[in-house]
């Protein structure tokens, strides 16, 4: 039988160039050789909104259509909305009786979310608690693997801290720990060079965006400021077209020569800009073109095909982790 994979994405917005790079490739890479599934987390989603539950709602479909089109097959990976699978609800809460709010409070991923958010004050348990929901997502469906970003990887350290806590406690070993997979660029900068790529700072090319939208996002890089005019030499580090060239080029030689030519001076922003916005406009142009071609009836099939599909794994493992406790009907 071939090892399950897990991973997931919180439907908030579309999917940008950062998911791309730092987990869609390697879920594409994976998915002949795995069996696959990809949570749509809508439940996740709504820990941090729940007061606008629509935007959640309304980017399920966006965001399949997102997988389907960089090259997801349905025929391979299984792709499933999370709120229809209530055994993640049920897992969930076996779970929270194994850790600690000490535990949860350490998650780094978590503790840069409240701030960012401005939750420091008066933080939602839903959102404090995600982790092991989180934990309950891959353990569900039994992953081995789950290729993610490395912003992720509290969450894999819980989740295998949660799987060590059960079967020991319930003397079984039902439930498995797991690994992440990681690319080589894991976190990609956003636009602005000060944070992450994402899509709620708004320094994020989406998959989908329109080729004029990805030129004007090119132009606005940050790059060197100190690189005035043509001929200064200029910084290649923290610049943020080398770093996308570094990521999305496909000649990696020609990219060697544009470092050392920008290093010695002579090669003007706006050149490796136009340089970079062609290698981008290739790489999105027929990702766009597929999912123009989506068709929404179609995907909802998809979702609906593969969350019945899920629906039944999660029912047998379910039925191990009751057994494992001693949960029992009369
Ligand atoms: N936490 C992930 C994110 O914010 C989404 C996610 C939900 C996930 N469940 C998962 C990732 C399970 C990997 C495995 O993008």
């Amino acid at each position: 039988m071939k090892k399950k994979i897990l991973t997931g994405d919180r439907p908030t917005g579309k999917l940008h160039l950062g998911h791309y790079i730092g987990s869609l490739q390697n879920r594409i890479k994976l998915q002949s050789t795995y069996d696959q599934y990809i949570l749509v987390a809508d439940l996740q989603a709504l820990t941090d909104h729940f007061d606008h539950p629509e935007k959640v709602t309304q980017n399920i479909i966006e965001v399949t259509k997102d997988y389907l089109s960089i090259g997801i097959d349905p025929d391979q990976t299984t792709i499933v909305v999370q709120s229809q699978i209530p055994e993640i609800a049920e897992l969930t809460v076996y779970y929270l009786n194994l850790v600690t709010l000490g535990q949860l409070n350490r998650n780094p991923t978590v503790k840069y979310e409240i701030q960012q958010k401005g939750y420091s004050k008066s933080i939602p348990a839903g959102f404090f608690c995600y982790p092991v929901s989180q934990a309950a997502d891959i353990t569900l469906f039994q992953a081995e693997l789950v290729p993610v970003g490395d912003d992720q990887l509290p969450m894999i350290e819980q989740t295998n801290e949660i799987v060590r806590r059960f079967n020991k406690i319930y003397h079984t070993n039902i439930l498995k720990e797991c690994k992440a997979v990681l690319s080589k660029t894991s976190r990609l900068v956003g636009i602005d060079g000060k944070s992450k790529s994402s899509k709620s700072l708004g320094n994020a090319i989406a998959l989908s965006d329109p080729p004029d939208v990805i030129k004007k996002k090119v132009f606005q890089m940050y790059t060197d400021p100190d690189h005035i005019k043509a001929s200064d030499p200029g910084r290649v580090e923290g610049n943020v077209v080398f770093t996308y060239l570094d990521a999305f080029h496909s000649d990696q030689e020609a990219v060697a020569d544009l470092k050392a030519h920008y290093r010695r001076g002579g090669l003007g922003d706006v050149v490796i800009k136009n340089i970079l916005n062609d290698s981008l406009q290739r790489l999105l142009g027929p990702i766009r073109a597929k999912r123009d071609s989506l068709d929404t009836n179609m995907v909802k099939e998809i979702l609906h095909y593969g969350t019945a599909k899920a629906a039944q794994l999660a029912k047998a493992t379910i039925e191990m982790v009751r057994e494992a406790i001693g949960i029992q009907s009369f």
